[in-house]
């Protein structure tokens, strides 16, 4: 029988149930697959403590690689066997799932599923984030928040590939060693130093093109003092809390400002802008340009220790679960 990890009330890691579910067959549009690869993302977190609103119970998580069992009325693009993966699950916490084959991409030779199960969602966050939301060029000077985290280790090698000069904040010395050699140009240790002062004194009182947020409550308003005039500031996560009570007049302050608040899933709700996300991806890693860390491992049963490695900031990299 099929194992889900189950939620049936908000709360911390101890709400999230080991359980038996029902296997179920795919109907017109679906796949079912067997997953060999979950990937821990906050934004299961934020599910699970009810930051983002799901009915309840659900089976949590996003993201999982695994293999096609069988295909439901009017899906072509997949059969049994394929090697599939999906950032975008209704509970990826399973050891099998039955969800629209819309969700999905194949995985190509070269990717093994542990690194697609690290990668879709992180990845391809990177990649609108890098190549859409703002576009990083070469000579660029970008502030990437927890630049050792999941998406930070991704996103951090794309840019420095792309040639721009990245800035890491980090919360340790050994994440800021992992983000030096992530092609962070300079380290900041956001815990004990001013980043804001830091970043004027690293640009020369220039600041940067861009900034990435995804720690939110914590370091927005200082984010918006490291920008450019006419910058950008990507407020693209909430891992310290969510940002309350903006003023746009800040925006004009601060020096005509921009500011936008993006989610994967819009940037990849067609067929085509899925793939064209998840192919570039994939290409980048092929190429070596960006190399993938998996952190983390833990049993699929057990991802309550995940959770908690995850909100007690002793991760790097991408964290995934082996069911
Ligand atoms: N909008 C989107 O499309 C999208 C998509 C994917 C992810 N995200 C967001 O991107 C962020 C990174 O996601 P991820 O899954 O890759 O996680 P992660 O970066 O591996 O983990 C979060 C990191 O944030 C830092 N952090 C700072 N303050 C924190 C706090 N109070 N509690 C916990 N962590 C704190 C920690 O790094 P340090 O110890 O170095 O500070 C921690 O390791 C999350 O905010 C997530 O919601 C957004």
């Amino acid at each position: 029988m099929p194992k889900a990890v189950r939620v049936h009330s908000l709360g911390g890691p101890e709400v999230l149930t080991w359980e038996d579910v029902e296997s179920r067959a795919p109907g017109a549009g679906e796949i079912r697959i067997r997953t060999t690869a979950v990937g821990v993302n906050f934004i299961d977190v934020y599910f699970r403590m009810g930051l983002y609103k799901q009915a309840l119970p659900f089976t949590a998580g996003k993201e999982a690689a695994g293999v096609v069992e069988e295909v439901g009325e009017g899906v072509a693009e997949f059969k049994p066997g394929d090697r599939v993966a999906s950032a975008n699950l209704p509970g990826a916490y399973a050891t099998e799932l039955t969800a629209p084959a819309a969700q999905f991409v194949k995985v190509p030779d070269g990717i093994s599923d542990e690194v697609a199960a690290a990668i879709m969602l992180k990845g391809m966050t990177a990649r609108y984030l890098l190549r859409r939301t703002f576009r990083v060029e070469a000579g660029q000077t970008i502030l990437f928040h927890a630049a050792s985290g999941g998406v930070g280790s991704i996103a951090t090698q794309w840019a420095a590939h792309l040639g721009a000069t990245v800035i890491g904040t980090v919360g340790t010395e050994e994440k800021a060693a992992r983000a030096r050699a992530n092609g962070c140009a300079h380290t900041i240790l956001y815990r004990t130093e001013n980043f804001v002062e830091r970043v004027a004194e690293i640009t020369n009182g220039a600041k940067c093109d861009v900034v990435y947020d995804s720690v939110g409550a914590q370091t927005w308003r200082g984010s918006l003092d490291c920008l450019k005039p006419l910058g950008m500031l990507v407020l693209f996560g909430n891992s310290s809390g969510p940002v309350k009570d903006f003023d746009p007049a800040l925006l004009a302050q601060k020096g005509s400002l921009f500011l936008t608040r993006p989610t994967l899933f819009s940037y990849t709700a067609t067929r085509e802008t899925l793939d064209e996300t998840a192919k570039d991806l994939f290409d980048v890693v092929l190429s070596g340009a960006v190399k993938i860390e998996v952190g983390a491992r833990f049993a699929l049963k057990d991802v309550a220790d995940a959770h908690r490695a995850l909100e007690a900031r002793e991760t790097s990299g991408s964290t995934i679960l082996i069911p």
